[in-house]
């Protein structure tokens, strides 16, 4: 007998490109389940009111809706992090971005930590549960995306260790010193965006990075030399094709410090490093 998460796969095929893990996810957050429970239950059946949700699901889901605004949350780096559409969805390649940090931070023990577009605070949150006694600021232009990550720091039981601001970059911000600024700026040119299906998905200004998708980038490299440690280190995201000249923004910001370009587990150039 088919199995309804066979069912439900098969039904998600058109709309995605994981649709086996797509309905995983979907049945485990409706019957409030584990995913391997659901991959162990292959009997499970629904009741009318996880019916009447998974039917209201597929609906948005057809109306282009992500999966995890349709679910309101979404892993990234073993948590679950609350989700809506006023965030992007936090992607795997920055759980490497918060690799590299905590393996920094352990190595140096440092402890100031400035994230800039903090969108769901993934980033200083993930870091703040797997290093002590850390000192935290995330940084947001939007307001609702900053409401966001301020319920995830509470889920988290992290909200002691990390302040959220509303600022245009680093506009807003108390003259202060940071050991390490990570940022997973928008990087996509705008014109480039509008071609993307993404563009429909996901908050414009999560992903808008200005005409060579730069913008945002250059402007907070140019100010960090203010607000960053004497030894401190900035992490930042950025599109792979923008590797050669995002490492010349950063040479131009800080000609003293070492730059450098740092590859994702698929082999692209996805981050800069700046050591000073
Ligand atoms: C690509 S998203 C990254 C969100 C989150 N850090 C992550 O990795 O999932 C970029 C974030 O930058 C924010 N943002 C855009 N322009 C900004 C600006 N001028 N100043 C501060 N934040 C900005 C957006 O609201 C969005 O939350």
């Amino acid at each position: 007998m088919t199995s309804l998460l066979e069912k439900l796969t098969k039904e998600l095929n058109p709309l995605g490109d994981t649709p086996a893990l797509d309905a995983q996810v979907l049945l485990a957050h409706i019957t409030q389940k584990e995913r391997a429970w659901i991959l162990a239950h292959p009997e499970l059946t629904l009741s009318p009111a996880q019916e009447k949700t998974l039917v209201k699901s597929l609906d948005q889901l057809k109306e282009n809706i992500p999966l995890p605004y349709v679910i309101g949350h979404w892993a990234f780096f073993g948590l679950d992090f609350i989700v809506s559409p006023d965030v992007l969805i936090p992607r795997p390649e920055t759980e490497e971005l918060v690799e590299c940090a905590l393996s920094w931070l352990h190595a140096e023990n440092k402890k100031r930590i400035l994230d800039v577009g903090t969108g769901s605070g993934c980033i200083p949150i993930s870091i703040a549960k797997n290093a002590p006694d850390l000192n935290l600021l995330g940084i947001d232009l939007s307001p609702s995306a900053l409401n966001i990550a301020r319920q995830n720091a509470e889920k988290h039981e992290v909200a002691d260790q990390i302040k959220f601001i509303e600022s245009d970059l680093l506009a807003n911000l108390q003259p202060a010193t940071f050991d390490l600024i990570t940022a997973n700026l928008p990087y996509i040119p705008t014109e480039t965006l509008k071609t993307l299906d993404v563009y429909t998905r996901e908050p414009t200004l999560a992903l808008d990075g200005g005409t060579d998708g730069l913008n945002l980038v250059r402007r907070l490299l140019k100010d960090a030399p203010r607000y960053l440690a004497p030894t401190g280190m900035i992490l930042l995201e950025i599109d792979s094709s923008h590797g050669n000249a995002a490492l010349s923004v950063a040479h131009n910001a800080f000609p003293k410090a070492e730059s450098r370009l740092l590859q994702d587990l698929s082999g692209r150039d996805r981050f800069i490093s700046v050591q000073t």
